[in-house]
């Protein structure tokens, strides 16, 4: 891709003090509203990747912002040392909003997604009655969770989880999307099994669908083996699927849900663990917390970020406008689009190589004719704009990135 100067000094930079743990396209933002981003050029982008769903709102949405400023000049940290009087309003704001009895408020996904870890342990010799350092957890091969070490023990992505072992053990992987798998760990070890952890669409995994049903049909074994159904909607959740929580689509109310990323509005790092009290209650005081987790500042900013999810009819918005994404690029003929999948406004589009073109030559394409996406496992493309993206504005989009597959032909 052709750079400045200016855009490679800050790149350079980067490279320089910076660790290399990520892989950016070259582009170097610095500035955002709605649905586009710019960069230090004033080029005008399309944001394809809204910070891999956490910018559902789209970038610096007024209210959300001005919540953040009004409380920043007011009070920004108390620790959970001290009562506040934001953080009661925005739990009980929770509570009325996803119908759970409490809210375990942390800082990232990853963390958020260990603390449901815990509490499902927890909850597993407390009110399961499983033998001490007995309990174990499912998840799912191809699942993506966060980096802890935990978390990356479950992994079965290699580049997550190669040279940091040892590994957290009491962790068990069965397949993605396959209700007989889970059956069959529950009747062998099911006295000892606290939760099963799922993603309803895996999204870092590429945007993978399940079967109808699965879900469902999980949930239902886990009724029957006693065990805790814990719902990963870091990425999926807050409209982003068509439906307020994607488990929403089957009618599941998981026993755990874990949020994070888009309950910001992509503002601050706000992640959240909703449970009933059987679940909640088995933590007690000092035995879990985060000195950021549930700070007057976030606390705001979720609230309003939350209602804006409301009041601009995010839901509604991502079901519609991704049914015409879904519809107009499954006519586009080209030997490059093996497949189109996805729910609501997170889709992907698996890229099947063509003269030695790949995902990425897609993205670098699409990044010159103003539309950024980032591939994920190499061959697939993830294509999940801010939700108060227009239909206009989508329509556009939608020909630019046609335009630039065409393009490479
Ligand atoms: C489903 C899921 N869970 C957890 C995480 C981790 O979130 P974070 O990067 O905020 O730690 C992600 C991040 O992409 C995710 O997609």
């Amino acid at each position: 891709m052709k750079i400045s100067q200016q855009a490679s000094n800050f790149i350079e930079q980067e490279k320089k003090y910076g660790a290399h743990n990520y892989h950016p396209l070259d582009v170097v933002l610095s500035k955002g509203k709605g649905a586009f981003v710019w960069d230090v050029e004033g080029k005008r982008y399309f944001d394809f990747l809204s910070a891999y769903s956490a910018v559902n709102q789209g970038h610096c949405h007024p209210k959300i912002v001005k919540a953040l400023k009004d409380q920043a000049d007011t009070l920004c940290l108390t620790s959970r040392a001290f009562y506040n009087d934001c953080l009661g309003p925005y739990e009980e704001y929770i509570h009325n909003y996803f119908g759970y009895d409490k809210v375990l408020p942390m800082n990232s996904g990853a963390e958020a997604v260990e603390t449901a870890l815990k509490l499902a342990r927890r909850w597993g010799y407390i009110n399961k009655g499983i033998a001490e350092n007995k309990a174990l957890i499912v998840g799912c091969e191809g699942n993506f969770h966060g980096r802890t070490i935990s978390i990356v023990s479950l992994s079965t992505d290699p580049d997550s989880y190669s040279q940091y072992g040892p590994f957290t053990p009491g962790l068990l992987k069965i397949p993605y999307n396959n209700v007989q798998e889970l059956e069959k760990v529950l009747l062998t070890h099911g006295e000892n099994i606290a939760a099963f952890l799922v993603e309803p669409i895996q999204g870092e995994a590429g945007v993978f669908v399940p079967d109808d049903g699965y879900l469902k049909a999980c949930y239902d074994l886990c009724k029957k083996h006693n065990v805790l159904f814990v719902a990963d909607e870091v990425q999926t959740g807050i409209a982003r699927t068509g439906k307020m929580l994607c488990c929403d689509h089957e009618g599941v109310r998981p026993d755990m849900v874990i949020l994070g990323k888009a309950i910001s509005g992509g503002v601050l790092p706000v992640s959240a663990v909703l449970a009933d009290d059987e679940v909640m209650l088995t933590i007690k005081p000092g035995e879990h917390g985060s000195t950021f987790g549930g700070f007057p500042l976030a606390c705001k900013v979720a609230m309003a970020a939350l209602s804006v999810v409301k009041e601009e009819n995010l839901v509604e918005k991502a079901e519609y406008l991704g049914k015409i994404f879904r519809e107009e690029m499954s006519k586009v003929k080209s030997p490059f689009i093996k497949q189109i999948r996805g729910k609501g406004l997170l889709n992907a589009i698996v890229v099947e190589p063509h003269q030695g073109k790949e995902a990425w030559d897609v993205c670098e394409k699409m990044a010159e004719n103003g539309l950024l996406a980032k591939p994920t496992h190499k061959h697939i493309i993830r294509f999940a704009p801010p939700l108060v993206i227009t239909e206009a504005e989508l329509r556009e989009a939608m020909d630019i990135i046609v335009k630039s597959i065409n393009s490479l032909e």
